[in-house]
């Protein structure tokens, strides 16, 4: 409960409202804006107490937020990280305290998995091979891909370009140039515009995220040439802005990655503090867009 007068199972100590810390990587992308909103919205919605802690995409100020929230004894600890790797000793402190974790959206890296209690989120491969079978089925003549990959070491930006590469061994397809734009528009703008000075013959981009793919389509355009046309584009995600980018052709296809988890997280979050079991992975429904498809799903866009 919010008195801090206990953790898991502390309704008896209080008023019984579960208190949640939320450690949010950042604000970085639209998809990321979403994603906050729909934990705060559901949150209030389930009558989940919710502190709130924006990392700024840095894993530190994360680290610093999970340990608070274990000072505060909050009741559940969710969060998002940042990066894989170097979670064990915080993800240790939470255990010892006895507050479950609960990892949204993206995983860890961690050999012990006792150390969380579910991972609700994307099947971040099965998004880059989506991107790579639509790309095989509608290539033509195109060969070199460049690649806009998001923040180095994190689950989306390693598993998005592993299930890309697998999906495009064999055939004509290479990636002929990848770095890390960090998920967001300025990072995608600034790596396109190296790539379209140093790079010959791009044939299409692949964007780990719309927001890079967006910024990527100001730096062709300013270079002369014709987003969507001269070079392809595919992102994953499908915000609005990206949506809107593909209804109009200048964005060729995108795959979905749903940032509406938060309902299912409150759902989660009072099932494993009131000590029920839950699944140890709960992935997200997804799906692809064209462009026809963009335009028949943007009046409905929520986000
Ligand atoms: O972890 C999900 C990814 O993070 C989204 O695809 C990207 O836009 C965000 O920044």
């Amino acid at each position: 409960g919010s008195g801090g007068s206990g953790n898991a199972g502390s309704s008896g100590a209080d008023d019984g409202k579960i208190t949640m810390g939320f450690a949010q990587v950042g604000a970085e992308s639209g998809w990321r804006t979403a994603n906050t909103k729909s934990v705060q919205d559901e949150a209030a919605a389930a009558g989940v107490e919710l502190k709130f802690s924006d990392a700024q995409q840095r894993q530190e100020n994360q680290i610093k937020a999970i340990r608070s929230f274990i000072q505060q004894k909050v009741d559940v600890i969710a969060f998002s990280p940042v990066v894989e790797t170097g979670w064990d000793t915080v993800l240790l402190e939470a255990q010892r305290a006895d507050i479950p974790v609960i990892l949204t959206d993206r995983a860890v890296d961690s050999e012990d998995t006792s150390l969380y209690k579910t991972f609700l989120g994307s099947d971040f491969v099965e998004e880059g091979r989506k991107a790579a079978e639509w790309l095989k089925e509608n290539a033509g003549d195109a060969t070199n891909v460049v690649e806009l990959q998001g923040t180095t070491g994190a689950a989306p930006a390693i598993d998005r370009k592993e299930g890309f590469e697998k999906a495009i061994e064999g055939t004509n397809l290479k990636v002929v140039a990848s770095q890390t734009g960090d998920f967001t528009r300025s990072g995608g703008k600034q790596v396109m515009e190296a790539f379209l000075k140093s790079v010959p013959d791009i044939d299409v981009v692949y964007a780990h995220n719309d927001d890079m793919g967006l910024g990527a389509i100001e730096a062709i355009k300013a270079a002369g040439k014709v987003p969507g046309k001269d070079i392809k584009i595919i992102t994953v995600d499908a915000v609005k802005d990206g949506m809107t980018a593909l209804a109009a052709g200048e964005i060729n296809f995108i795959v979905e990655c749903n940032p509406l988890l938060g309902k299912q997280l409150m759902e989660l979050a009072k099932k494993v503090v009131a000590g029920e079991e839950v699944p140890t992975r709960v992935v997200t429904e997804e799906t692809t867009f064209t462009s026809e498809q963009a335009k028949a799903a943007l009046p409905e866009r929520k986000y």
